[in-house]
């Protein structure tokens, strides 16, 4: 059996084990993907168990995405990048730390049809979800622009990472508009200058919910008609993750709309 997890703190809500079960049944793979509630003083032995007793790789959420890098022989270059590991998997004697997150989004943004070649997107926010996005985002071909709160954590993000520009406030409507702050989660609904929307501007919010978020609200109410919640990019990370362990990359548009039915 191939004995998987995803580890946090809390850990109660997490969607992974539903969405690995169904990819593993798509693919034909047998797995056993649990979760497990593991705080910050019990983290080392219990990832020393998990791998001694031949667990395969696994899925770190907050508040571990950096402390398992002490267990990381290697680390991929887009887990350097975005400062934090969301999947760790086996190279043969060594545990590699990735990121899929950031190839997430991008999944979804192009099973979602938005065309990133050239594309003018404003990304919100400087904290780890927007580090993490910002290289795939570029690498996928889109001129990338950073707002955040305090801009001198935007101006650290664009030097640390060598890409993306400083949105400024006279900037036209973009083509795509990502929400990377965690503002939503509080409910609060972001103030942002209305010239940076259209009606063809594309809003994407990393947060998701059952009903739309405060990001979304906002950007209907400055004329947008095309949205998504993060919902789609969770599948799509989750789907880069499985694809380390087993090699395969699932198709997430059916997991997508079992969650989004649920
Ligand atoms: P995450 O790992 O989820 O990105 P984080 O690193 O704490 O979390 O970053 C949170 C992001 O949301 C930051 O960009 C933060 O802005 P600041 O850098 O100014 O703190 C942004 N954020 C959080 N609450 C916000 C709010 N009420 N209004 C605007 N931005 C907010």
């Amino acid at each position: 059996m191939n004995r998987l997890c995803v580890i946090g703190d809390p850990i109660a809500h997490s969607l992974s084990p539903i969405i690995h079960a169904d990819f593993a049944q798509q693919l034909g793979i047998e797995i056993e993907y649990t979760k497990e509630h593991v705080t910050a003083k019990q983290l080392d032995a219990f990832l020393q168990a998990f791998f001694s007793q031949g667990g395969i790789g696994l899925n770190v959420t907050v508040p571990h995405k950096q402390a398992v890098w002490d267990w990381c022989g290697t680390l991929t270059e887009r887990a350097q990048a975005a400062g934090a590991v969301n999947t760790l998997y086996r190279d043969r004697d060594q545990l590699v730390g990735d990121n899929t997150d950031g190839a997430g989004l991008v999944d979804d943004l192009l099973r979602l049809g938005v065309n990133l070649t050239d594309a003018r997107v404003l990304m919100l926010g400087a904290g780890g979800a927007a580090r993490g996005a910002l290289l795939p985002l570029v690498q996928a071909g889109a001129q990338v622009s950073i707002h955040n709160r305090t801009q001198a954590r935007a101006e650290r993000l664009i030097e640390d990472l060598q890409a993306g520009r400083l949105c400024q406030p006279q900037d036209e409507a973009f083509d795509v508009v990502i929400s990377a702050s965690s503002a939503g989660l509080s409910d609060a609904a972001p103030s942002l200058p209305a010239a940076w929307f259209s009606r063809e501007t594309f809003a994407y919010d990393m947060i998701y919910g059952s009903k739309p978020t405060p990001f979304i609200q906002a950007a209907q109410t400055m004329g947008v008609e095309h949205h998504a919640d993060g919902l789609g990019m969770l599948v799509a990370q989750a789907a880069r993750a499985f694809q380390r362990w087993f090699g395969e990359l699932p198709d997430t548009a059916p997991v997508y709309q079992a969650l989004r039915r649920r």
